[in-house]
């Protein structure tokens, strides 16, 4: 089971697009796929118009969890809205606080992806990602403000590692929003790339409105618009994503 966590400390750069759009991609390739909602914000959940007061919120406080299937090969647990916040205000006094998603779901079974949808600001839920994931998708959208949150993003997981010790997660950059007709796109892609060698995708989301549009429809973009670019780019990042992941069991186990 391979765990990625799609976080950075900027809002609005394309996370929950992210996750959703790479979990149903992996499910699309046949994979068995679980999408955690982490967010309060709850877009993930709403994006597939569903819903549960079971979610995240008494995953961490009880263990007692609702997993949801939402399409063939791929379930989602909620992350129980304005609930999640109140837990995680409980938690803060709590032993072993950084490690409770771990523990909750270390006996899963049945899945070869788990994606988890971030909220974006550093907090106990964040951790518990970080200590449960073994790899974090950055997306940085092409601008300024957004290179400066995966700075940021990265202070945070090398922090993390002090935390908690045992934690050996890896990061790669996801470029989102690119825009060929604008100079700061250019301008951030190169940076980046310099910046974060080795570290970045290949593939790069391009601005789409398709991609804006499908959560009005509950809809992922390969059922709103399979032909739009936005399918196009995921599709080609879900496919990244599984040839690295899969390439490395094999060398692994070979
Ligand atoms: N490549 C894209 N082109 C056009 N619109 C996009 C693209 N990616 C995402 N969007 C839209 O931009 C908005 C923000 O995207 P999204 O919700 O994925 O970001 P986020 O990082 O999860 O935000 P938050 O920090 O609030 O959780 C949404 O309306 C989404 O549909
Ligand atoms: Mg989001």
């Amino acid at each position: 089971m391979k765990r990625f966590a799609v976080m950075t400390m900027k809002g609005g750069t394309g996370k929950t697009t992210t996750a959703v759009s790479v979990a149903h991609g992996l499910s699309l390739s046949g994979r068995r796929v679980l999408l955690v909602d982490c967010d309060p914000q709850r877009n993930s959940a709403i994006s597939f118009g569903v819903a549960s007061d079971r979610g995240l919120n008494t995953l961490l406080s009880t263990g007692d969890v609702e997993i949801m299937q939402v399409r063939e090969n791929l379930c989602l647990i909620d992350s129980g809205g304005r609930k999640l916040v109140e837990v995680e205000l409980a938690l803060s006094h709590q032993e072993n606080r950084e490690n409770r998603m771990k523990d909750a779901l270390k006996h899963l079974k049945g899945c070869d992806y788990v994606i988890c949808d971030c909220p974006p600001s550093m907090n106990l839920i964040n951790a518990n990602v970080l200590s449960f994931c073994d790899e974090v998708i950055v997306p940085v959208s092409m601008d300024y403000l957004s290179q400066e949150g995966a700075r940021q993003t990265m202070e945070v997981i090398d922090d993390m590692k002090w935390l908690t010790k045992d934690i050996k997660i890896k990061y790669r950059i996801l470029a989102t929003f690119f825009d060929s007709r604008t100079r700061v796109s250019s301008m951030v892609l190169e940076e980046i790339r310099k910046q974060f060698d080795g570290r970045i995708y290949d593939t790069v989301v391009r601005v789409n409105t398709s991609l804006r549009e499908a959560p009005g429809s509950k809809k992922t973009i390969y059922e709103h618009a399979p032909l739009s670019r936005g399918a196009f780019d995921y599709y080609k990042l879900t496919e990244e994503i599984m040839s690295s992941v899969e390439m490395a069991e094999r060398n692994h186990s070979g």
